[in-house]
């Protein structure tokens, strides 16, 4: 496991941006797999800067997310397509149709996970996974457990995880109380994984997830047994971690 040390969150953010861009560069039909949540932001913020000024193209890019809110759509301002979207999609050269996010809107649980597998399935696998980490340790909505979940599934939200999102809602109780989510053995099989951290509230479980024991308790653990991962966090959120060499 690779750990880059960023001074902040812009410094982390850029630190990402080279990795994501580097991969587009080195491989302009890669699939992505692609995060939501607060800390990836300034990193597709960067992503469509180095787009804007020509740096990096798009057009053959595939990309799939690790997850949607059970019940909210499009155009809810807190799906995480309308995420997507608003923070990378709509601004770079990228072909929409190409973009995979699980459909919120679905009538049945199980025709969804199993699709979205086969989306994942036929893109061929992932290059590069970007991941940000729950407080619960949790990848995508992997919440903590007794096993690893492997494929997609739809899975209740812990109670801490609605507290953290609900930051993002009108009212706690706006929050979905359920979500679809690739499962740990799918985003297991990327080929390589960039791990995003900021700010001093993860460097607790930075040091679990990735210097505690294996288990499906902290799912995020599993990446130990990763061969490629890189983790890139700010000063906070490694405050925990020895520096090494
Ligand atoms: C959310 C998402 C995760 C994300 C995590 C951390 O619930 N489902 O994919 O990585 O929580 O979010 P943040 O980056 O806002 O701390």
């Amino acid at each position: 496991m690779e750990i880059i040390r960023a001074k902040d969150y812009s410094d982390m953010s850029r630190k990402a941006a080279n990795i994501l861009a580097a991969q587009i560069v080195m491989k302009p039909n890669c699939v992505l797999g692609l995060a939501t949540g607060s800390t990836p932001v300034g990193a597709y913020r960067e992503l469509v800067r180095r787009y804007q000024e020509g740096e990096l193209d798009f057009s053959r890019v595939r990309t799939v997310n690790l997850d949607e809110y059970k019940g909210l759509g499009p155009s809810h301002s807190q799906s995480y397509r309308y995420f997507m979207d608003s923070h990378l999609f709509d601004h770079v050269n990228i072909n929409k149709a190409g973009t995979f996010v699980p459909d919120g809107l679905a009538e049945d649980d199980g025709a969804e996970c199993r699709r979205y597998d086969q989306v994942v399935a036929r893109m061929g696998g992932v290059d590069l996974q970007l991941l940000g980490l729950g407080h619960n340790g949790h990848i995508g909505f992997n919440e903590p457990g007794e096993e690893y979940p492997k494929n997609t599934h739809c899975v209740k939200l812990a109670e801490s995880t609605i507290q953290a999102n609900s930051r993002l809602f009108e009212r706690i109780g706006d929050v979905p109380e359920y979500a679809y989510t690739m499962g740990v053995g799918t985003i297991f099989k990327a080929a390589k994984v960039l791990v995003a951290v900021s700010g001093g509230d993860k460097a607790r479980i930075v040091r679990e997830a990735f210097f505690g024991p294996v288990t499906p308790k902290v799912p995020a653990s599993v990446l130990q047994l990763h061969r490629d991962v890189t983790v890139v966090g700010d000063e906070a959120a490694l405050a925990l971690i020895e520096r090494r060499g």
